[in-house]
């Protein structure tokens, strides 16, 4: 049985499943295989890179699947090396080459890079490329309040989606409520936080043995009752399916304070501020 995923609906009117699937790291035949049973376990929502080296991979995986094309919500971004605008709209043509797909449902800045500061040329060819038709919807990464603002100062359309890193030890309840009320969505990056030791959590143990779930399913309703769109990465088809295997029980109010009072000021993974941090 195929898991369900329930639609959310951006400021555009693009519908996107609640839950999505990270692909960093699989590549090869091994990541077709893997991204082709994420498919099949239910997942509609895909999340590629420019920079991650398989788009290609990607496009190989939706078509060997029997789910029709449309079906699918399929994301790309645009690396820092590449926001001038001749260069991004090269690079999405480039992008969409890779995977052999006419189109891109989303496709986000991956990195605003401020101390460049050439975001803003990079939004306008995004602007121009869904305007070509090479992409249903636009967003961005690792996207502050002050770059979103210049966005919409300097070229009147705000994203639909900002992608950041999101999970119980760094939850961006600041950057979250400032999506929010700009109808923006945000989707959680590394999630489950790398499978690092958040994962043996005492706290979320508790939680998780109350409700018959694992830490990750934990977590990834917290994601869910938050409104962030998580996109858990796993090589797993077993992790897979329990990664969508989530909505079936609720947390309560009282749980999901006690999983925000894990996060700390200093909880990134790698320190990636992106006020500072640039990335190409
Ligand atoms: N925009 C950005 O700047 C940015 C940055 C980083 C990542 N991303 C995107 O976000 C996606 C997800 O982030 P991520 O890959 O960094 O980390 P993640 O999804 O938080 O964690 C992936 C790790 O968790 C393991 N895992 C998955 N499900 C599990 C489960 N149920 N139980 C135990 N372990 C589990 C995976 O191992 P197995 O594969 O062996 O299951 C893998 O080692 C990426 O793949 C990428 O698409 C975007």
């Amino acid at each position: 049985m195929t898991n369900q995923i329930p639609e959310i609906t951006l400021h555009d009117g693009i519908r996107i499943p609640a839950v999505g699937f990270g692909t960093y790291k699989l590549k090869g035949q091994q990541g077709v295989q893997a991204i082709n049973t994420a498919i099949t376990n239910g997942y509609r929502l895909l999340d590629t890179a420019y920079n991650y080296e398989n788009e290609a991979t990607v496009g190989e995986a939706v078509r060997r699947s029997s789910v029709p094309r449309e079906e699918l919500v399929i994301t790309s971004k645009l690396p820092g090396r590449y926001h001038h605008y001749d260069d991004a709209i090269v690079t999405i043509q480039e992008s969409l080459l890779r995977a052999n797909l006419d189109y891109y449902d989303l496709y986000l800045i991956h990195w605003p890079n401020p101390i460049q500061d050439n975001y803003v040329e990079a939004w306008q060819a995004l602007i121009d490329a869904q305007r070509f038709g090479y992409i249903r919807s636009i967003g961005v990464c690792n996207f502050l309040p002050e770059h979103l603002e210049r966005l919409e100062n300097e070229t009147g359309v705000l994203p639909t989606v900002n992608q950041v890193e999101l999970h119980p030890r760094f939850n961006q309840s600041e950057q979250l409520k400032w999506d929010t009320n700009n109808r923006i969505v945000t989707e959680s990056w590394s999630p489950l936080s790398r499978a690092s030791d958040l994962l043996q959590d005492e706290i979320l143990q508790k939680i998780a043995e109350k409700h018959h779930k694992t830490i990750s399913q934990i977590i990834l309703r917290w994601h869910y009752q938050l409104a962030a769109v998580a996109i858990p990465k796993s090589a797993s088809p077993v992790r897979q399916k329990e990664n969508i295997s989530i909505f079936d029980f609720e947390l309560t109010d009282e749980e999901m304070t006690m999983i925000n009072s894990l996060t700390k000021p200093d909880g990134r993974l790698k320190d990636q501020d992106p006020a500072v941090y640039e990335e190409f």
